[in-house]
């Protein structure tokens, strides 16, 4: 078989050693599989459309470690293969596209409300819906910034006055308000999945007053043996949305129902690496290299 060859697309401002990490773990899977893997970054690709639309032929694929959803749809139209493509990206970017996804799917979640859309210039000049709101989410509730990662975008407020200052800290930036899974408090299973098949899993939990279990804000982290309904969940999110590959979020819910938190188009993998020494760079690009061998 021919030496297959592909583009790690990363973000241009995101390099930090964390994120540096993470690219290098794919560039040295790429050497074990033996592709030529060259990485670009979402602003060098946009600053030379030229040769974005010229060299669209001369690779067998995108591993896209970005978010940058404008750049993947321009790619796509192109003729890149994208991996994960950018309608899977966008709609696990923006968590109210994602719980639409998957109550579509019949995946079952927290019970969610979306914000009513509001605009920089007005934010919340009415806040009457929110005895509304109230009506249907008790307190403590939930408030997530659509766009969001490490857990630094999800609050808990305890009351309307919380809820206010929220929604006035926030605005214009879209919401979702979530029912506070109290049974869950403070932890989670964290679920990698390539392929449509579960390849690692982890317990995440915090030691602190902190309800969310992240790993970046303090969350600590176990090796974890999922069971078959928190697997099959977590493969059809992936399916739901179209993924290749993806880290899913699970809740324990009321009497012991799995409830999906949220699903990672880039799911951060060194943590889960350090866990339990399951390499996902590597399996992803075996996954890609499986996939394109297929579709020949
Ligand atoms: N509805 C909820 N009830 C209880 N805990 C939650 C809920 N939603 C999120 N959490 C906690 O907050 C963490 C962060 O939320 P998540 O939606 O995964 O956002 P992020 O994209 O920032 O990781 C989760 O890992 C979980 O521990
Ligand atoms: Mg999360």
């Amino acid at each position: 078989m021919k030496r297959l060859s592909g583009i790690l697309v990363v973000n241009h401002f995101l390099n930090t050693v964390k994120y540096q990490e993470l690219y290098e773990k794919f560039l040295d899977a790429a050497k074990e599989y033996s592709i030529d893997l060259v990485m670009k970054t979402n602003a060098d690709l946009l600053m030379d459309m030229e040769a974005l639309k010229e060299n669209a032929g001369k690779v067998d694929f995108v591993l896209f470690w970005d978010k940058d959803i404008r750049l993947a749809q321009l790619m796509e139209s192109f003729g890149y293969r994208l991996f994960n493509n950018s309608k899977a990206v966008e709609i696990c970017d923006d968590k109210s596209y994602t719980y639409l996804k998957l109550l579509e799917a019949g995946i079952s979640m927290p019970k969610t409300i979306f914000s009513p859309k509001t605009f920089g210039t007005v934010k919340y000049a009415k806040t009457d819906f929110v005895a509304q709101l109230e009506q249907q989410l008790d307190y403590p509730m939930v408030v997530k910034e659509c766009y969001g990662s490490f857990g630094m975008q999800v609050y808990l407020v305890k009351n309307r006055k919380e809820l206010l200052a929220k929604l006035e800290e926030t605005a214009p930036e879209p919401l979702i308000f979530q029912e506070f899974i109290e049974e869950s408090a403070g932890r989670d299973v964290r679920i990698q999945v390539i392929g449509d098949e579960v390849v690692a899993s982890m317990y995440r939990y915090s030691d602190s007053e902190d309800f969310r279990a992240n790993l970046s804000i303090g969350g600590k982290m176990k090796a974890y043996t999922p069971s078959q309904e928190e697997m099959d969940i977590a493969v059809a999110c992936c399916k739901a949305i179209g993924l290749d590959f993806a880290g899913v979020d699970l809740l324990f819910g009321k009497d012991g129902k799995v409830l999906v938190c949220e699903v990672n188009s880039n799911a951060h993998f060194k943590n889960i690496y350090d866990c339990t020494k399951v390499n996902a760079a590597s399996l992803i690009l075996e996954h890609i290299k499986n996939r394109l061998a297929k579709e020949q």
